[in-house]
């Protein structure tokens, strides 16, 4: 207990999760830890859950990223979520989020608190924060994320704080709490390489904000990542290739640049895929730490990662966790807001590497909304990187649920990345440089290159037949969504 919560006046502040979760109130907005299933705090918000089913009441849920646990199911499953904000992924919120009862907010991950310190978003009344332990002066020290769980707990009216005694005291040292001044007159944020340290190892915050801490004890869930397969690989050969000409080129040397590589099943095998690849002294400048940056470091490739977040599948975590002090040297946790900077990302000139659901002819992508409508799980941080890194990679297979979907469309149903902040292209099939191409030129190679073969000749023919209309970006307007209302209306495009 002493190591935990080294300043003794608050240990008079431990009281049970449903104390704790006593002094959230209906209508109330909360602020919470969790970034891509790590780091959450879980007991406060499951006893929030079990108070909802007799006593109902809706919050304003905000967190850094996605929660694990199933908490998102359960807050949703309970309708204590009326608003929820910036990111999610789970099935059951997703459900009620495109039913139009909980109303979500899709941001760019580096911004939400931005908005909260500018006071375009109502603060938190209150900040649920899982923590390693509290240092003596009341500093926050934080465990597998940072995520937004900083200016959260700076900016809440009260801080509820869970010491989970499950992650080892040795996370101290790992984090790295920035927060950049107000504007105007704000100063550049001094990272100049991603294993830059400028802030502190703890949340600094008045310990009298602390106004419950709740002692737990669980491991964080584990990432449901699916292990490379043909396909994937076959991606991140494409991409490997396409580097070691940018090295032949002397556009980089065989370090690379910095690497970000968003979440998910695509994104994690195209890091594992540089394991085999002559690349070396590798460095992270990203969001979320996977499996596959540890693989990296334990291959001898990759020298530092910083990130937000790490989310691991149980067999990593039992291992890394286990022999942590050997990893700690090669990381570094930041607030979201840091990791993901665009005046940072742009500094220091990253490969970012994120996935696509489906992008269209002249390569603008949808990374959200499955037909145009149905929410996926939200930009996340791809759009802070994409925009600003020195390249911007798509991956995505060329056909999904079997098939019946080509993910190269006429037009895409929904933008989140315009054709302006993408440069390279890869499905299994092979890969689109789009530097310095006009729109009807990305049209022929992204056709060529990325296409599925069974849906090749269908978008040339769109193609050849929109070019009759002329324009700088042709389209036949009559036809561009018909794949998608195909699609509706028969189950294949
Ligand atoms: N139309 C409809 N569904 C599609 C589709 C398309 N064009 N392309 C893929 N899908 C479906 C897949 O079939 C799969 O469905 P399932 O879960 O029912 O099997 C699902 O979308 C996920 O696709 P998958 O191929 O498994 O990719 P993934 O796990 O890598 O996730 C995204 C892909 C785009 C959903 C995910 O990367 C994401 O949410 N990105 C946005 C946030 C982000 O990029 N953050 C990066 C910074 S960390």
């Amino acid at each position: 207990m002493q190591d935990r919560i080294r300043n003794a006046a608050l240990r008079d502040r431990i009281v049970s999760a449903a104390e704790a979760a006593a002094l959230i109130q209906d209508g109330m907005v909360v602020g919470m830890s969790g970034f891509t299933r790590a780091g959450e705090a879980m007991a406060v918000p499951l006893a929030l859950a079990e108070r909802a089913r007799s006593h109902p009441l809706k919050i304003t849920l905000m967190t850094g990223a996605s929660l694990g646990h199933d908490l998102d199911k359960i807050l949703a499953e309970t309708q204590v979520t009326a608003r929820r904000l910036p990111f999610q992924s789970d099935p059951a919120l997703r459900r009620a989020i495109n039913a139009g009862e909980v109303m979500f907010i899709d941001q760019h991950l580096s911004e939400t608190v931005e908005q909260l310190r500018t006071r375009q978003l109502p603060a938190p009344d209150i900040a649920v924060i899982e923590a390693t332990a509290i240092t003596a002066e009341g500093g926050i020290i934080p465990t597998t994320s940072v995520g937004n769980s900083a200016s959260f707990a700076i900016l809440a009216k009260k801080v509820i704080v869970e010491i989970n005694s499950a992650h080892p005291l040795s996370f101290e040292g790992m984090h790295d709490i920035f927060i950049p001044t107000y504007r105007p007159n704000r100063m550049p944020i001094p990272v100049v390489t991603p294993d830059s340290r400028i802030g502190l190892p703890y949340i600094p915050i008045p310990p009298e904000k602390i106004a419950a801490i709740v002692m737990t004890y669980k491991s964080d869930s584990a990432a449901s990542i699916a292990s490379p397969d043909e396909d994937t690989v076959a991606i991140a050969n494409h991409l490997i290739d396409f580097l070691s000409h940018e090295v032949k080129m002397g556009r980089m040397d065989n370090r690379l640049v910095p690497l970000q590589a968003g979440i998910g099943s695509i994104a994690n095998a195209v890091l594992h895929g540089l394991i085999e690849s002559p690349f070396h002294d590798l460095r992270m400048y990203s969001e979320v730490l996977q499996d596959s940056t540890f693989d990296l470091i334990d291959a001898g490739k990759l020298t530092f990662a910083s990130g937000s977040s790490i989310t691991l599948s149980a067999a990593h975590s039992r291992r890394i966790m286990q022999d942590f002090d050997r990893y700690k040297p090669h990381l570094m946790l930041r607030p979201q807001e840091i990791s993901n900077h665009p005046e940072v990302v742009r500094r220091l000139g990253l490969i970012a590497i994120n996935t696509a659901l489906e992008f269209d002819i002249y390569g603008n992508v949808n990374s959200t909304h499955v037909m145009g409508t149905q929410m996926m799980n939200g930009i996340g941080g791809s759009g802070d990187f994409a925009r600003n890194a020195l390249l911007s990679v798509f991956v995505t297979k060329s056909v999904a649920k079997g098939g019946a979907i080509s993910s190269v469309v006429p037009m895409v149903s929904h933008v989140d990345h315009t054709e302006h902040d993408v440069d390279i292209l890869v499905t299994e099939t092979g890969l689109a440089d789009l530097r310095g191409l006009a729109p009807r030129e990305r049209a022929r190679i992204i056709i060529r290159n990325c296409a599925h073969p069974d849906w090749q000749s269908s978008l040339q023919d769109y193609y050849d037949r929109a070019c009759a209309f002329g324009g700088h970006t042709p389209h036949i307007l009559e036809e561009a969504f018909s794949w998608h209302i195909r699609l509706r209306k028969t189950g294949r495009m």
